[in-house]
């Protein structure tokens, strides 16, 4: 809870800091980054740096957790806190990592917004620093005791298939012979690889496989540059080096987006593109946990020889009592598909329907308000974006 005089305090400035918020992070990461170049080699995602993208959500999900604690004093925003910790325990973040990143942040903070930093004001944004520095190092202690595995255990590769001509699925055994932890559907593994300038970089793989398969499976896409971009770092590392008997290091399975275990809720799965990963584990759980209500299983591609694991989803749908598959493809819909963007116009939803998403935003956004427009509760719209999440810095 935020003491009286820093609400006040914090209120009154939350506008200038928020408007300021591109140039802070801007400065944050470079002092950061030039204090500790190792924090951007081997932690930070630099893809995401060089683009700008991952940028906003640090300092923008503590813009959104001032916003919540002086609108809502009375309510933590545990969804937000639980999906950074999540993010933050599958990268092995340390609660010593918090004094560096406020040292810096609040450094960049001081350097923007200059002589508007009275020392009442840097207390009090000091106060929702630590509150949720505080709430994250604990959510991440609970992860780290509760997981079953050391935080990077080598795997080796026990098979590699070619899904389609981007997207390669790895199946992976404990190097050590070492028995293979079970995980919920939903979750992901963080893959860390040593490239070939030395920087060891790590990225999120949703675990694809059924979760007590004995093997632990990721499906990976290879994401291929153009005139302004380069290609993806580790998912081309991945596709040209990785072969069966190589070992990868990988993190203790984390993410929240996750089944709870009513049977007879009615479900919606809608995926697009490699979003089906984390789909395909849910549908292998839910066959194998005998879920009785309807499940609608939707995905959208740009073509039916781009749709990775079309198989292993129709067929876990298939084992299910009750369930449907959409499919919609932008080009060679086959009999029995449609053609063009994904639209639930004539998709039946169950009332008390739970929905999971996975794939791009633009995706998610339209298929999220065509759900509401369709009776479905906000609250029971779950989602996992598979890059830096700028929903969560947007409260
Ligand atoms: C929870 C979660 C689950 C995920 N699950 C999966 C999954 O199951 N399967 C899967 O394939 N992926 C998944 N991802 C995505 C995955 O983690 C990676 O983001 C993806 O593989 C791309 O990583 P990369 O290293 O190849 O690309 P990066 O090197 O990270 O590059 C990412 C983008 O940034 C651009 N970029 C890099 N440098 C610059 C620059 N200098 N200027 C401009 N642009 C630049 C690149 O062109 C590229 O478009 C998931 C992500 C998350 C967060
Ligand atoms: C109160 C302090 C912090 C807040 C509010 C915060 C917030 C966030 C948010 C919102 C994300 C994006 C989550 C997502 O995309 O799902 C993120 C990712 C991340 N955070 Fe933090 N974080 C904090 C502290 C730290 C610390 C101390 C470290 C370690 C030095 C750290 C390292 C990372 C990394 C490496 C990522 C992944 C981003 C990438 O690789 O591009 N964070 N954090």
């Amino acid at each position: 809870m935020l003491s009286e005089p820093s609400v006040a305090t914090v209120r009154a400035t939350l506008p200038a800091v928020g408007a300021a918020l591109g140039e802070i992070t801007e400065r944050f990461y470079a002092g950061m980054f030039a204090a500790r170049p190792e924090l951007l080699r081997d932690l930070f995602n630099r893809g995401n740096q060089a683009a700008g993208t991952q940028r906003q959500a640090l300092a923008g999900s503590i813009a959104a957790f001032a916003t919540h604690l002086v609108d809502q004093p009375d309510r933590r925003p545990d969804a937000m806190l639980s999906r950074i910790a999540h993010k933050h325990a599958s990268l092995g973040v340390t609660p010593e990592q918090y004094a560096i990143v406020h040292e810096h942040l609040f450094a960049a903070i001081a350097d923007v917004l200059g002589e508007a930093v009275t020392p009442e004001v840097a207390a009090a944004w000091d106060e929702v620093y630590w509150l949720m520095a505080n709430a994250l190092v604990a959510l991440e202690k609970r992860l780290y005791e509760e997981s079953e595995e050391p935080e990077w255990r080598r795997w080796e590769v026990v098979e590699r298939v070619a899904d389609t001509d981007d997207v390669a699925t790895f199946r992976l055994r404990p190097a050590d012979g070492g028995a293979v932890t079970g995980f919920r559907a939903g979750q992901y593994v963080s893959v860390r690889v040593e490239l070939a300038d030395g920087a060891r970089q790590i990225r999120q793989y949703s675990l694809s496989g059924a979760p007590g398969s004995g093997v632990r499976q990721i499906s990976v896409k290879r994401v291929g540059g153009d005139a302004a971009s380069p290609d993806g770092e580790v998912s081309n590392h991945l596709h040209a080096r990785v072969r069966e008997g190589d070992v990868l290091e990988l993190s203790a399975p984390y993410g929240d987006l996750v089944l709870d275990d009513a049977t007879d809720t009615p479900l919606l799965l809608a995926s697009a593109g490699i979003g089906v990963t984390p789909m395909v584990a849910m549908l292998a759980h839910l066959a194998e946990a005998g879920h009785r209500a309807p499940v609608t299983v939707v995905h959208g591609d740009r073509s039916p020889a781009e749709h990775a694991l079309r198989a292993d989803q129709e067929a876990y749908a298939g084992k299910l009592p009750d369930s449907a598959v959409h499919l919609w493809y932008e080009q060679d819909a086959p009999a029995g598909a449609h053609t063009g963007l994904v639209d639930l116009a004539r998709v039946p939803v169950a009332p008390g329907t739970r929905a999971y998403l996975c794939g791009p935003l633009p995706f998610m956004r339209s298929v999220r308000a065509q759900l509401i427009e369709r009776g479905v509760a906000p609250a029971d719209i779950h989602y996992e974006v598979f890059g830096p999440d700028l929903w969560i810095a947007q409260g």
